[in-house]
């Protein structure tokens, strides 16, 4: 079976409790769950599968502990890992910067070689703007906790449903 290790940046805990939801329901494949802020690059490379989850701040700026890790992971070999990416934001209060910060990770990992995975349809969101947004669909799942509680279980699980033929 596939190594999955499920990592996350929070600063309010709304994206450990997103990571936290997302590892119950991939129990059978006892998945790894760190926060970043706890992370060297060797839970990066001993994993084959990635789940990825950063909120956003500032306008548009990836979560603290993500800006840590990224330098540390500049010359590491990630290609052909399979990356799922997922994302906390406001798309109310920080509508033209939408989960920007998934769509940094998206360039980082995307741009090391990895296989990105889980890619969502905007519709169902309503905002103005995301870096999140490549040909059209998110590239992860956008999770609104500030909004949009109410949703979130119900798209956390179609999600993991969704990702899990590609572990
Ligand atoms: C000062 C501030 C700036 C924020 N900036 C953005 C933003 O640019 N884009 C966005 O989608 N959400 C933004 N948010 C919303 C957070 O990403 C959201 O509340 C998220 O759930 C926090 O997750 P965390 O507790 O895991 O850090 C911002 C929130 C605050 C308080």
């Amino acid at each position: 079976m596939k190594k999955i290790s499920i990592i996350y940046g929070s600063s309010t805990d709304n994206t450990r409790e997103t990571a936290e939801k997302i590892a119950e329901l991939l129990s059978e494949f006892s998945p790894q769950l760190k926060d970043v802020a706890q992370c060297s690059a060797d839970d990066f490379t001993t994993a084959d599968c990635l789940i990825l989850g950063t909120s956003t701040w500032g306008l548009g700026d990836l979560q603290d502990d993500w800006y840590d890790m990224l330098p540390r992971l500049k010359s590491v070999d990630l290609s052909g890992k399979i990356v799922a990416l997922f994302g906390l934001g406001d798309a109310s209060g920080y509508s033209d910067t939408f989960v920007d910060g998934m769509g940094e990770l998206y360039e980082f990992f995307f741009g090391k070689g990895c296989k990105i995975v889980g890619s969502v349809a905007t519709a169902g969101y309503s905002f103005d703007d995301s870096r999140a947004v490549v040909d059209n669909k998110f590239v992860g799942l956008p999770i609104d906790v500030d909004n949009e509680s109410d949703l979130t279980d119900e798209r956390v699980s179609s999600w993991v449903q969704n990702i899990k033929p590609s572990f």
